[in-house]
């Protein structure tokens, strides 16, 4: 095991047990990392309180049952009943070592869960939004978290690809003529705005729409192939975008509301047999348990319209049994703004009063809040149209350039641009993952790419900086059998290390990236005292440099593993 708490935590629990009886086995021994030890022990408070005993003296009691053996070298009762606890140096030595020698201390699932992972989702001839961009990078980083840790990740790009608006869509491609539809989508707001403007101020072609959206729901060729025709080209354009993002996001994920079409007839008919779908107002709606509206009416989820169409949340009904049942999920997590909780939790609920899942499932909603301008209003541009994401990530990257060809301009210019595009777009991802994703943000380019306070550019630099201090000395990597840590300040460095692998789990199981960022600046920061403070290149002894180097090594490694878990680069040099 690689997280020191991983193997206090079992020997407090075995003292407790041995102190106080079996019963109290399950008691949480509460150990936290602590500025006035290693860790520091509140359990004995709780206890106290079971027993009708003083805390002292339960702590007292606890401690006499402790098997220190390899791992814990000094323990101390401190205040009203606390535990203060000090790990073994040779145990902290070797520990780091181990981590050093694999991977970081990560440890793959034995069991591993089926995680599929709805993420991105923009919908077909419109432009991406921000919100797009948001559930693109967090989901990204979450599909990175769950596979380095074993898991089986099911990446589902739930395409806006089906729905009524596809009858003017395609009018309006006709009218422009086939051949420009590459060039017609290259610009989505315009066409779709085109098309809408003609939807609604003029019948004739609104009326032909409608009738496009017959023949395309009965299957007519033709209009199938102009279908086909603007859903490729959007998803060429999709593409373009997740390639400069560097998203793991492939063509074979995506999994579109067409895809379930087939299956929406059969969905409906089983929950209207399982009674759950009832007929209200001519439509056929679930009314989950538990929700209800203003006005304390139950709120439906309407599963067949009155026309007898289907929508949204008849494709998500059927889509999260398709995730169940066919794609094996154990764990179905949508990557969607906060807008569709509602909806979401109301689909979790009528999937699971039809039977179709029980609690072995865990069905997630990953909300996540608005990006805003400096206005704190909805994020868009000078001239208040919504914003394309392609522009807005070149404006990072060539933001990111003029600042390193600043701060480097010996670098050759085909370095200065690929150190520019993983700043640029690593400055972008992180001030996206950085803050609580629930709340909403302020888009703001200078701030996202200054090189200090808790930035993508900062870790970035923190991380160059060190590998620097190998290029500089011209030595290798060491790999020693053991990596002492002598002073404070190598002992703190050391600890925040080892505890690498616990924040990605944590990150796993709170489905919160911004846990990690928190980390990785607590990491970069805890190294530049260690820096400041420990000769490293001319430590006193030959040994104490190979630790050092060695400890070097590992933060940079954590750096870049980190990173890299939240989908951003970590070049060499900067
Ligand atoms: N296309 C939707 C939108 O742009 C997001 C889809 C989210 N996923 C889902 N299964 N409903 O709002």
């Amino acid at each position: 095991m690689a997280y020191p708490l991983d193997e206090l935590a079992p020997r407090f629990r075995d003292a407790i047990t041995r102190a106080f009886g079996a019963e109290h086995r399950d008691t949480d021994p509460m150990l936290r990392p602590s500025r006035f030890a290693d860790y520091q022990a509140n359990g004995a408070l709780g206890l106290a309180k079971t027993l009708h005993r003083p805390p002292r003296e339960v702590a007292q009691a606890l401690l006499g049952q402790l098997d220190p053996s390899g791992l814990v070298a000094k323990t101390e009762i401190a205040g009203p009943g606390f535990i203060n606890v000090w790990l073994s140096p040779d145990y902290l030595a070797s520990e780091l070592a181990t981590v050093a020698a694999g991977d970081l201390g990560l440890v793959r699932a034995s069991a591993p869960d089926t995680v599929v992972i709805d993420y991105s989702s923009p919908n077909v001839a419109k432009e991406m939004h921000v919100g797009h961009l948001r559930s693109t990078i967090i989901g990204d980083a979450l599909a990175r978290v769950f596979e380095a840790l074993g898991h089986r990740v099911v990446r589902q790009n739930h395409l806006g690809d089906w729905g009524t608006p596809f009858g003017m869509l395609i009018e309006h491609l006709l009218d422009l003529g086939v051949d420009s539809a590459e060039q017609s989508v290259s610009d989505l707001n315009a066409f779709y705005q085109a098309a809408r403007g003609k939807f609604d101020h003029d019948e004739d072609f609104a009326e032909r729409s409608r009738r496009r959206v017959v023949l395309l729901q009965g299957g007519d060729e033709e209009t199938l192939a102009l279908w086909k025709q603007l859903v490729a080209a959007s998803q060429r354009y999709f593409a373009s975008v997740y390639s400069l993002l560097g998203v793991t996001l492939q063509e074979a994920d995506v999994a579109g509301e067409s895809l379930y079409n087939p299956l929406l007839a059969e969905t409906v008919r089983e929950l209207e047999r399982l009674g759950l779908g009832v007929e209200s107002d001519g439509a056929i709606c679930v009314f989950p348990p538990g929700f209800r509206g203003r006005d304390e009416q139950p709120v439906p989820l309407i599963v067949r319209k009155r026309d007898g169409g289907y929508g949204y949340a008849t494709t998500d009904l059927a889509a999260i049994r398709y995730r169940v049942h066919t794609l094996g999920a154990s764990r179905v997590i949508y990557v969607v703004g906060a807008a569709q909780a509602q909806h979401l939790a109301m689909v979790f609920e009528s999937g699971r009063a039809a039977g179709w899942f029980g609690l072995e499932v865990r069905t997630e909603h990953v909300a996540f809040g608005a990006v805003l301008g400096a206005d704190k209003k909805m994020y868009k541009t000078r001239a208040g149209a919504s914003v394309r994401l392609v522009d807005l990530l070149e404006e990072a990257v060539a933001r990111a350039h003029s600042i390193v060809r600043e701060k480097n301009p010996a670098l050759d210019a085909a370095e200065q641009h690929a150190i520019a595009r993983a700043v640029g777009i690593g400055a972008v991802k992180y001030a996206d993952l950085s803050s609580d994703r629930v709340k909403d943000y302020v888009f703001d380019y200078d701030r996202m790419l200054a090189f200090d306070g808790n930035t993508g550019p900062y870790l970035q630099y923190a991380h160059a900086r060190i590998r620097s201090i190998f290029r500089k000395g011209e030595v290798e990597v060491p790999s020693p059998r053991a990596i002492p840590v002598h002073t404070e300040v190598e002992k703190a460095l050391g600890l925040l290390l080892l505890a690498f692998p616990s924040v990605v789990s944590d990150v796993a199981e709170s489905l919160c990236p911004h846990k990690l960022c928190g980390y990785l600046y607590e990491l970069a920061a805890s190294f530049s005292t260690f820096y400041e403070n420990c000769p490293v290149l001319k430590a006193e002894t030959a040994e104490l440099r190979a630790s050092r180097l060695a400890l070097c090594d590992l933060a940079a490694r954590v750096l870049a593993r980190g990173l890299g878990l939240l989908g951003i680069e970590a070049p060499p040099r900067m």
